[in-house]
This record gives structure tokens, sequence and C-alpha cells, in this order.
């Protein structure tokens, strides 16, 4: 932050200096008043940018995640690393639009059918990478696989992108795999 902001103050007195040099008439209190809003602003920019991409403190001690994680894309069993701040895009997502029937990585309306890892691996096919997990939310069907299902909220792509959907599921299956309490059956 300090480096960031000696750069443009050095600007900034720069210009000051030249804005009195070519408009003599100018009162100097109104310059002043433009470089510190122009400043204030700045150093907003600054505090508020980083704080944006700050990690998800869940993410960081429950779900353990200090640096990016391997997860299973398909069922072929490929990796790819996840980052801290992709996990905790897709925490949020997940609070937004499925908290309110899947708290805790239960399934309310239907306890049974929780996001707990044996559930979501004995699923057909099995729920339990990131490819099969974004299948099911573009399309959700029954446990057995043989039609729709309607309980569940469908997301279409006009709705979350690609990449959002992919950061929501490896949310959903690395608090599968490491989420105390997570998708609980019974309650
Ligand atoms: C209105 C309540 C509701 C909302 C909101 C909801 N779900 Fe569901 N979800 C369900 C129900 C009910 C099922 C079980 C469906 C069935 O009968 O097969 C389910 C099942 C699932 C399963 C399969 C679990 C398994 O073990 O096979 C996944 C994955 C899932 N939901 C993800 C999501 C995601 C991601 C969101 C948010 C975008 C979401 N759900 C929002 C109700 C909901």
């Amino acid at each position: 932050m300090q480096l960031s902001l000696i750069i443009p103050l050095r600007h900034l007195t720069r210009s000051f200096n030249g804005l009195l040099r070519s408009h003599p008439t100018l009162p100097k209190s109104w310059i002043t008043g433009v470089a510190i809003a122009l400043l204030t602003g700045l150093t907003w920019l600054n505090l508020a940018l980083p704080a944006q991409a700050a990690p998800d403190p869940y993410v960081l001690r429950y779900l353990d995640v200090n640096e990016p994680v391997e997860l299973t894309i398909d069922d072929s069993g490929a990796t790819r690393p996840f980052s801290i701040e992709e996990i905790s895009k897709g925490k949020r997502l997940f609070e937004d639009s499925c908290k309110n029937c899947h708290v805790g990585g239960a399934t309310l309306p239907n306890p049974l059918i929780s996001l707990s890892l044996e559930t979501l691996k004995g699923a057909t096919p099995p729920r339990d990478n990131i490819a099969s997990l974004v299948a099911y939310m573009r399309e959700p069907l029954s446990y057995d696989g043989t039609e729709e299902a309607f309980g569940c909220r469908q997301v279409p792509e006009s709705w979350l992108s690609q990449t959002e959907v992919e950061n929501l599921s490896a949310f959903i299956l690395r608090a599968a795999q490491k989420g105390p309490g997570w998708g609980a059956t019974s309650f």
C-alpha cells in the first residue's frame, strides 16, 4: 500500500505545481481540495481491492485450503488444482443460491439425499467429481439417474457460467471431504 501511494503522490505534487504555474489565478485551496479528494479515492481503492479477494475464513480453517488443492475433475480420476479464491467464490455462490435447502450439506426437503461424500458417491452416475456435479446442476436427475429430479434447483448457463459452477462444485466437493459435520442425513 505504501509503495503504490507514494508513486501517485509524486505525480500529484508535480501536476499540482504545474497547474499553479499555468493557472496562477486558480485559488490554491481549490486545487488542494481536488488533490485531497483524489488521494482519498486512491486510498479507498487501495484498501477496498485486496479486501475483496480475501480468502474465506471457513475455507481456510475448516476446509484446510492453505494452498491450491487437487480435486478430481471427471470419472477418469484426473485432477486439477483449485485455489482458495476459487473455493471461496464457490462458497459464496452456495450461500446465495443453495444454502436454504442444503444448509451444512444436508438436504432439508429430502434428508436421505444429502451432499455428504458417501451419498454423492452412491448416486448413479456418482456425483463425487467436478464434471458430474456440474452435469447435475445443469440437469438434476433422480438418485438412480433414470428421471429428472424436480426438487433441486436447476442452474442454467444463462444464470451461472461454467467457471462459476466449477467453483461451486469445488466448494461442495472439498466441504464433503473435509467439512466437520457436513452432509448429515439425520437431524
Ligand atoms: C428448493 C430446495 C433446493 C435448492 C435451493 C437446491 N437444492 Fe439441491 N437438492 C434438493 C433436493 C430436494 C435434492 C434431492 C433431489 C432428489 O430427489 O433426487 C437435491 C439434490 C442435490 C444434489 C445431489 C445430492 C446427491 O447426494 O446425489 C446436489 C449435488 C445438489 N442438490 C446441489 C445443489 C446446488 C449446487 C444448489 C444451488 C445452486 C442446490 N442444490 C439448490 C433441493 C434443493
